[in-house]
């Protein structure tokens, strides 16, 4: 089926109609393996067609892992042990640590929150929207608050994923560790919704994507699974998102909280590959390797193509620009450049650490432009600071 003629052949506002259907098809027959696709499909259907995160009322999400308990207490595991140590001494207090007297203007010209050149204006206006200096400041800031919102709500998804792999991971110098990330995301949940509450003043509802990959992490019984999700998916796409809005803000309260979020989420993302480096390489069989190899695949496709920012098209756009245009305007701006470019820098080394950059799937990413990254360092060679220090030099330039 060509979708894209399908909706040629529709008239323009039916079109629009079907669109977002038309979408979530093409996201789900995207999908090349049939596991990966049986395992995906319940939450793509809960998000993007049911659209569960947008309700306005509470979700529940069935979640079914086994509990591991070990009462022998064993010292399992020494570099989770020394990274449990280096989380205790890390822990921060945001009410102490970051400057909530600072007055934020998302408006204010003189401290951007984006950069001018984030949003692709340009393309804008080749599709007839011509937009006066403040309406321009205003598309920065709903992005800005666009961005800001899904990071909250990753970072709720982040704190009860967190709970959940504390609860079955076989490691019991992992549950030490884990309960250490329990809190940083909690931490997490506290200053970006802080920061949207009373600084900027807006919160957006959860990008149905973003649902989706939350969705599926909860419910999936295997922890290997939930930890490839959260601890290397997620958290790389978050190590992305924080960078390249670390890199671009000039606010300083928002930079200052961005650092020390990205010291904690260097730690999680090293766990996830501790955890996972042993058990892909030597516990599981090749079939189930296979599988993870794939999912790790079409996730990271999930990640790179889908967050386009509807929810701000909707709001200000949905009357003259259609969603394709929409589309193109997104995938075009320097800040989502940016952000890709930041995020597969840090994701796709540790794909290749825990065994799942084989030659088999080498030339799915290659195809997908991703090539360039296989030789890149990956977690548990670079440190919390070093990770810092290179973002600092703006040494990870968009291409
Ligand atoms: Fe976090
Ligand atoms: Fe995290």
């Amino acid at each position: 089926m060509n979708t894209a003629k399908i909706l040629e052949l529709l008239p323009a506002k039916a079109r629009e109609a079907v669109d977002p259907y038309f979408e979530a098809a093409e996201v789900l027959s995207s999908v090349r393996d049939s596991r990966v696709l049986r395992s995906l499909a319940p939450s793509g259907v809960r998000g993007m067609l049911l659209h569960r995160g947008k309700q306005g009322v509470p979700t529940t999400v069935k979640a079914s892992h086994d509990v591991y308990f070990d009462w022998s207490y064993p010292a399992d595991h020494p570099e989770m042990r020394e990274l449990y140590t280096r989380a205790k001494q890390g822990q921060w207090d945001s009410d102490t640590w970051l400057d909530w007297s600072i007055d934020v203007d998302p408006m204010n010209p003189e401290v951007q929150l984006l950069p001018d050149d984030f949003m692709n204006f340009g393309k804008l206006e080749e599709f007839g929207v011509h937009l006066s200096r403040d309406e321009r400041r205003t598309g920065k800031a709903s992005m800005a608050a666009w961005m800001l919102s899904q990071f909250l709500h990753g970072e709720q998804g982040a704190l009860f994923a967190a709970a959940q792999v504390t609860e079955a991971v076989p490691f019991f110098d992992g549950k030490l560790y884990g309960a250490t990330q329990v809190m940083d995301e909690a931490r997490h949940v506290e200053v970006f919704h802080r920061y949207l509450d009373t600084k900027i003043e807006k919160l957006y509802q959860v990008n149905d994507n973003l649902f989706v990959i939350i969705d599926a992490l909860m419910a999936d019984s295997r922890w290997d699974m939930k930890f490839l999700g959260m601890q290397i998916m997620v958290e790389g796409l978050a190590l992305g998102a924080f960078g390249t809005l670390y890199q671009m803000t000039n606010e300083p309260l928002l930079k200052e909280l961005l650092k020390n979020v990205i010291r904690d989420e260097a730690r999680h993302v090293h766990y996830g590959v501790l955890a996972l480096r042993e058990h892909i390489t030597k516990n599981i069989t090749e079939t189930e390797r296979r599988e993870r190899e794939d999912w790790a695949f079409e996730v990271s496709l999930l990640m790179r193509n889908r967050f386009l920012a509807y929810e701000v098209y909707e709001e200000y756009y949905a009357d003259t620009l259609s969603r394709a245009q929409w589309r193109e305007v997104v995938n075009s701006s320097k800040g989502l450049e940016h952000f890709r470019h930041t995020m597969f820098r840090r994701l796709v080394p540790n794909l290749r650490e825990i065994g799942l950059l084989t030659d088999r799937i080498k030339p799915h990413y290659a195809k997908a432009g991703l090539m360039k990254y296989f030789g890149e360092a990956a977690a548990p060679d670079l440190t919390e600071e070093s990770m810092l220090r290179e973002l600092d030099a703006g040494a990870i330039a968009a291409e």
